[in-house]
């Protein structure tokens, strides 16, 4: 699907079930990312009692790159979007 057509079946699909498009498929895989790279050096805790937003998250993510954590730019992106909308 090409983007025009994805953002259209997001209003769309957002305005069925009123629950908006930040909810899609990328959150899910966010929170997938999150709780599988994230937990490799401390607790999901440390991640979810933090709250921040996007260049906040974006500071953290440096951060934790300068403990040696590896993470994708592609990652990074879908972290952020689940992190910064939790
Ligand atoms: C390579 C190991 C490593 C990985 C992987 C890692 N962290 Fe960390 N993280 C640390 C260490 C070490 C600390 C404690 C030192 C510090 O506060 O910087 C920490 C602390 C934190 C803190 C608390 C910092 C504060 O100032 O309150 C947050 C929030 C955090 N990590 C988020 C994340 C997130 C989000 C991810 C996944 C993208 C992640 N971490 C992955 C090593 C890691």
């Amino acid at each position: 699907m090409d983007r025009k057509a994805k953002a259209a079946a997001c209003l769309l699909a957002g305005a069925l079930m009123s629950a908006g498009c930040a909810a899609g498929a990328s959150k899910e895989e966010g929170k997938k990312l999150t709780e599988d790279i994230c937990t490799r050096c401390h607790s999901i805790d440390v991640v979810e009692n933090h709250d921040d937003d996007e260049s906040g998250w974006k500071e953290i993510i440096a951060q934790m790159r300068d403990h040696g954590a590896r993470i994708t730019e592609d990652e990074e992106a879908a972290i952020i979007e689940y992190l910064a909308n939790k």
